[in-house]
C-alpha cells in the first residue's frame, strides 16, 4: 500500500539522489516554506513538508528527465500517489510530465519553488546577508529586474500566484515570512 514516507524517510531518501548542498538547502527552504503555507491555511504541514522536500528528488542526477524520474522513483518506494502528482506538477509546462498543479498544496509548490530562489538571491545581497529584514519593497524591484536571478522564471511565479487566487505581492511578502521560519535563509 502506498504511503506517506516520515521527514526522516524523506530525507534519507532526498540524499540517495542528491549530493550537492545547494539542493539539499534547497529542498529543505521549500521544506520549511511549504510548512508555513499549510499551516496558514489549516493543512497538515508534515504532508505538505514531504513534498517540498521530495519536489527536485530528480533533478541532480536526472536533469533531463526532471519531474518525470522521481514519479518512477516514488512508485518503487511506494510513495502515495498524491505526492507523485504533486512533485510531477511542480513541472507544469516547464517539464515533460505532463500534470497540472489542482490541490491547493501543489499550487503552492508551483508558486514558491522559483521564488525562493529569488528571494533567497535578493536577502544575500543585504548587510544580513539574511531575509530577517527583507522587505516586500526590495523583492518587487529585483523581481521587476529581469537580469536579475534571471534563471528565476516572473513567469512561472506570477502564474502561481494566480493559481493560488492571490496578488503576486502578497505570495512575495507571504513568502518572505514563510522563509523566515527557515534555519539559513
Ligand atoms: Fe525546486
Amino acid at each position: 500500500m502506498s504511503r506517506i514516507p516520515t521527514r526522516e524517510e524523506a530525507w534519507t531518501l532526498l540524499n540517495e539522489y542528491n549530493r550537492e548542498p545547494f539542493h539539499l538547502f534547497h529542498a529543505q527552504v521549500v521544506e520549511g516554506v511549504m510548512r508555513w503555507f499549510s499551516e496558514a491555511s489549516g493543512e497538515d504541514p508534515d504532508f505538505w513538508g514531504v513534498v517540498g522536500l521530495l519536489h527536485d528528488l530528480d533533478f541532480e542526477l536526472f536533469p533531463e528527465e526532471h519531474c518525470v524520474k522521481e514519479q518512477e522513483i516514488l512508485r518503487a518506494h511506494d510513495i502515495d500517489e498524491r505526492i507523485v502528482h504533486a512533485v510531477a506538477s511542480h513541472g507544469y509546462l516547464c517539464s515533460e510530465a505532463d500534470a497540472v498543479p489542482e490541490h491547493p498544496m501543489e499550487k503552492t509548490l508551483y508558486a514558491v519553488d522559483e521564488l525562493t530562489g529569488l528571494i533567497g538571491a535578493v536577502a544575500r545581497m543585504r548587510p544580513s546577508g539574511n531575509v530577517s529584514d527583507l522587505e516586500l519593497k526590495s523583492v518587487m524591484k529585483k523581481y521587476k529586474t529581469l537580469n536579475f536571478a534571471a534563471g528565476c522564471s516572473r513567469e512561472v511565479i506570477q502564474r502561481g500566484a494566480e493559481m493560488m487566487g492571490i496578488s503576486l505581492e502578497e505570495l512575495i511578502q507571504k513568502t518572505i515570512l514563510a522563509m523566515r521560519t527557515v534555519p539559513g535563509c
